[in-house]
């Protein structure tokens, strides 16, 4: 992960590189620092923690060059502190840098070329690379980066600092995102182009092996063999801007509010007139008619309980085989895809390492690939044949919640649109499913104002537990475990989700006197089901709560508390679920202190394998 953004320009590069870094913090918060050419010198400043503790350090130095790079931590090699903190520079000075990636084979390369481990300063494989730049070094920095990034396995991108030329800034890129952007305020790099908003329009990818020199207001970009190429420029997204937490106290709230517009504009951009149109699809009706055999999901976290409703929901509407699959577990296994399936990848940053490498397998495979995105013009969104747009707006709190709802939203469309092509269901019948399906955003703006008061007293009940149980049958096992996640991410708080019907398969040996156990159970042919594995965790002195959509369903003697969610068709009852439990999970992690934004130990966006 980490994120790593460097200036060359006009003026004092310090302050565009820290507020690239606020920009650049949902890449990691573990620490943070800045390396800024001044004069002869090169100086350095870090911090612990986030770019806040940062700030106030720079404030005492002031330092002033036209120069500058930065990197936000999520730590890798080496613990989270000032000593690991980026930029790391060679033991001659000559080069300083800051690093996203992992580089897998530091420890051998150190020993092999290096050796003297005295001139070590850090824990991190990054300081291993500064060391080679030196140990290379021939007087052309251009020369010695093609040479050591070809010994580096792994993955990298890299913003250079040389000493012997303090009016070039250098970068290189393997297999973790980097940009190039010239602009009004001067020319940038940076892991994400969305953060060069405001600072230039438009930007370059720096490909595997490619390395770039910029001065005087002028990018070249190299190949490995140092040859001169011609790259093709992106807008930046203007719009990708944060407006801040508008009153709220936390991102998480703001956004959990914002959940029915973020499906409201989803939706808008797919459906008209009752039709629902997807720009961007490249299937053929005859495809999808005849060629199309199976649906695959793939994801990570919430974003792959999403595509857990996506199989559920694509099994339902369309008739389709179909599956969900964890991305780091596809990237590895034997999953037999050919041209008859459709993999569909979600994600909301479109940069998670697993999902990429996952579509890059499926691809190679032969599967026809879509992705379900939030940022536009992420790598996902690139390199799949077909996406689809979540127009969520920016997200910054860490636990997502209205991408997640607005990936919801496009699955059902999706489900939709393929039964309505292959002719499983009428004409009659999609159009009720679309209805009910533009009714969504209402109902959950709706079910977010009705359950909030519940959610807080119920985090007053669960804040203090050890651990808490979810259970959940088919839609209601996927909100299950998204609800699950959401608590353990922000609260910390130990929390399981099981498939009800497994509980007693083996951890119902743990439910004791007063353990808590959520149900979530929506109205359909299993909702007895599911009551019947409350009243078994009753039995064995479980406290129960129900969350549910079913009006009738009253506190008895097996069920302590509920809360009830407004009413939707069974496949889209997830969008409404899972909302309560958004904000029991809030309020919890509020009643304990926790930074709700910036959970411990994650990151926004997780680039790393
Ligand atoms: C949990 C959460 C994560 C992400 C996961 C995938 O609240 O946000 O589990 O869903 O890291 O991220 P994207 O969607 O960016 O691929």
């Amino acid at each position: 992960m980490c994120g790593i953004i460097g200036r060359i320009g006009e003026g004092n590069s310090v302050s565009y590189v820290i507020e690239g870094l606020k920009r650049l913090e949902y890449r990691g918060y573990d620490s943070a620092g800045i390396a800024v050419v001044s004069g002869e010198e090169i100086i350095q400043c870090k911090a612990q923690g986030n770019i806040s503790y940062l700030e106030e350090k720079i404030d005492n130095i002031k330092p002033i060059g036209n120069l500058c790079i930065g990197h936000t931590r999520w730590a890798t090699h080496g613990k989270p502190n000032e000593k690991n903190a980026h930029p790391h520079s060679s033991y001659d000075g000559m080069f300083t840098i800051v690093h996203n990636g992992i580089i897998e084979n530091s420890s051998k390369l150190f020993n092999d070329i290096i050796g003297n481990r005295d001139v070590l300063k850090s824990q991190t494989d990054t300081e291993v690379i500064a060391h080679l730049l030196s140990r290379y070094y021939s007087g052309k920095p251009l020369d010695t980066i093609a040479k050591v990034t070809k010994i580096l396995e792994g993955s990298f991108a890299l913003g250079i600092i040389c000493k012997d030329f303090p009016d070039t800034l250098f970068c290189t890129a393997k297999a973790s995102p980097l940009v190039v952007a010239r602009g009004k305020k001067g020319c940038f790099i940076a892991s994400d182009s969305g953060v060069l908003s405001g600072f230039a329009d438009r930007y370059l990818s720096v490909s595997d092996g490619e390395i770039a020199a910029i001065r005087s207001g002028e990018i070249t970009v190299f190949d490995s063999c140092l040859n001169i190429l011609e790259k093709k420029s992106y807008l930046i997204d203007s719009n990708y801007t944060d407006d801040g937490k508008q009153g709220y106290e936390h991102y998480m709230m703001l956004e959990i509010k914002q959940q029915g517009k973020a499906v409201k504009d989803t939706l808008s951009s797919i459906i008209e007139n009752n039709d629902i149109f997807f720009e961007k699809v490249k299937l053929t009706e005859e495809y999808i008619r005849n060629g199309l055999k199976s649906i695959v999901f793939i994801a990570c976290g919430s974003a792959y309980h999403a595509g857990m409703v996506g199989k559920n929901v694509v099994e339902s509407l369309c008739g389709i085989n179909s599956s969900a699959e964890i991305a780091s577990e596809f990237r590895y296994s034997k999953a037999l895809v050919d041209s008859s399936t459709l993999a569909v990848f979600i994600s909301q940053s479109g940069e998670t390492a697993d999902t990429l490498a996952a579509l890059r397998v499926a691809k190679e495979k032969g599967a026809k690939t879509l992705s379900i995105v939030n940022v536009k013009e992420s790598a996902i969104a690139k390199e799949s044949q077909s996406v689809i747009y979540t127009l969520a707006g920016r997200e910054v709190s860490v636990a997502t919640t209205k991408a997640n709802s607005a990936q919801l939203a496009v699955i059902y469309a999706l489900a939709i649109y393929i039964a309505e092509k292959r002719g499983v269901i009428s004409s009659g019948k999609a159009s009720d499913y679309k209805k009910e399906l533009l009714s969504l955003p209402k109902k959950i703006d709706e079910t977010v104002s009705n359950t909030e008061e519940s959610a807080k007293e119920m985090a007053k009940l669960l804040y203090n537990q050890q651990d808490i149980y979810f259970i959940g049958r088919q839609n209601s096992y996927a909100v299950s475990l998204e609800a699950s996640l959401k608590m353990k991410e922000i609260s910390y708080i130990h929390s399981e989700a099981y498939a009800a019907g497994e509980l007693k398969h083996g951890t119902i040996s743990l439910i004791e006197q007063g353990t808590v156990v959520i149900a979530i159970a929506h109205n359909s042919e299993v909702l007895q089901k599911t009551l019947s594995n409350i009243a078994e965790v009753k039995a064995r002195g479980a406290k129960t709560i129900l969350i549910t959509d079913n009006k009738k369903i009253e506190k008895n003697g097996e069920i302590d508390e509920i809360i009830r969610v407004d009413t939707t068709l069974k496949e889209f009852s997830p969008s409404l679920l899972v909302l309560p439990m958004q904000l029991v999970s809030y309020y919890t992690a509020k009643l304990r202190g926790c930074d709700i934004d910036k959970p411990k130990n994650l990151a926004k966006s997780v680039t790393v394998e």
